[in-house]
């Protein structure tokens, strides 16, 4: 089924100057992008958009990443958008992603790790909603 899923394009990969390369990777898997925008996230918008994390020990760190630099936030859109996303990204840990994948081949480290990708249609909905109105959203038809 088509799908929309939020991508994010972290500080890292935005200092690095790799918005393209990564933008290129989701055009070439049929994914189309549908609303796009830089930020560079407060802490509040941070806090809130990984609400889930909050209790984790890895939090305060993560937070302070998303914030260290301007970010490009996406919503793609396609057949299995959030899989097929999360396939491009490869595992969350760069030591651990495969050849090929955009951590394998931008990311730095488990925080500095290039890309966030909805895990779940729920997730999805909520990551969405949470960074763009509908009126934002341009589907290509
Ligand atoms: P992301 O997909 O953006 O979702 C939460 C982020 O927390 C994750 O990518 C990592 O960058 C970061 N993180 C840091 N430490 C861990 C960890 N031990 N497990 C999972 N995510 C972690």
């Amino acid at each position: 089924a088509v799908e929309r899923t939020l991508s994010i394009i972290k500080p890292d990969a935005v200092a690095k100057n790799v918005i393209g390369e990564i933008i290129a990777r989701f055009e070439k898997a049929n994914l189309q992008v549908v609303a796009a925008k830089m930020l560079h996230l407060s802490r509040e918008q941070a806090e809130g958009f990984y609400a889930e994390h909050k209790e984790r020990p890895f939090f305060g760190e993560l937070v302070g990443f998303m914030t260290s630099g301007p970010v490009v936030v996406q919503v793609l859109e396609g057949e299995n958008a959030i899989s097929q996303n999360r396939d491009l990204m490869g595992a969350t840990n760069p030591k651990e992603a495969a050849a090929g994948t955009i951590r394998a081949d931008f990311a730095n480290s488990i925080d500095a790790n290039a890309v966030h990708g909805s895990d779940s249609p729920a997730a999805a909905e909520r990551e969405v909603a949470y960074f763009f109105s509908d009126d934002e959203i341009c589907p290509r038809g």
